[in-house]
């Protein structure tokens, strides 16, 4: 298990810039909690951890389990000069961040389930949801809170049974880390591809751990089920996707979503 307690002076001890950096013991969500430093004008890259949330919040209206001890769940506020349709970028620059820190720290190769979960052995140890708040025209952000919860144990009385079978953590119980520097690193991580979210290599550490490419897919685009072929992602992050009558498509998260893929028999 985790040697050292999460402190706000350990985190910053590995930040490599002096941001602004709240921690408390238990939150409904850091994402809400971040949200009101947000509106009250927290500067960018101020981060929220809790040790543990009540209401975690995921993808698509679903709950994040956030028990103490087994993960932690930190949110970024973030201040981007981005229209909404390139939030994308965000999340999925989070993604590549989230794989290069436990690249970096403990030598595991971590995978990206499209569009951001990150899978270790085939079990989801990260949800990544970003959560934005726009201008009155709709135009650009006023801000974004970037939420990461990452599974770093097992709990000890497992996971609930919903996500049993698909929730993993990184870490064995006995292994020795420093939570404090898996935030740092994480922080670090994000903001350092931030600097540059057009740095083509994002989306190439984004395609290189893709788990779905060369699969077959079924997802529903525009309330439509569909099957496919994964042949890449593009620029934008979106699926492109080979479907039988040879003809490709590019899906693209708000208006798809996965149900279910298998691997094609000639790969
Ligand atoms: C998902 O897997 O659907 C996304 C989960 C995102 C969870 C994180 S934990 C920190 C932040 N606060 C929240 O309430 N949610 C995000």
């Amino acid at each position: 298990m985790s040697e050292v307690l999460i402190t706000k002076k350990e985190i910053k001890r590995y930040l490599n810039t002096d941001l602004p950096v709240f921690v408390f013991e238990s939150l409904k969500s850091t994402n809400l909690t971040a949200k009101e430093y947000a509106t009250k004008g927290a500067v960018e890259g101020s981060v929220v951890v809790a040790l543990s949330q009540t209401g975690g919040r995921g993808r698509l209206g679903r709950q994040f389990f956030s028990p103490k001890g087994s993960g932690i769940y930190l949110s970024l506020i973030l201040r981007p000069d981005l229209p909404p349709e390139d939030i994308t970028l965000i999340t999925a620059s989070a993604a590549v961040a989230v794989c290069n820190m436990i690249e970096k720290i403990c030598d595991k190769k971590p995978q990206i389930k499209w569009v951001n979960d990150i899978f270790l052995d085939n079990k989801k140890v990260c949800g990544i949801l970003s959560e934005g708040t726009f201008s009155s025209d709709g135009k650009r952000a006023e801000y974004i809170i970037l939420g990461i919860g990452i599974n770093l144990f097992v709990p000890d009385s497992g996971f609930p049974e919903d996500i049993e079978r698909i929730a993993g953590g990184i870490f064995e119980k006995n292994d020795k880390i420093d939570l404090n520097l898996i935030i740092a690193e994480t922080v670090n991580e994000f903001l350092r591809l931030y600097d540059n979210l057009h740095n083509p290599d994002i989306v190439k550490g984004y395609r290189n751990r893709l788990m779905l490419m060369g699969k077959t897919v079924n997802y529903i685009k525009n309330g439509i089920t569909e099957s496919g072929k994964v042949l890449d992602i593009d620029n934008n992050f979106r699926l492109i996707i080979e479907k039988a009558t040879g003809a490709t498509e590019a899906l693209q998260s708000r208006e798809g979503t996965i149900k279910s893929s298998t691997l094609t028999k000639k790969d």
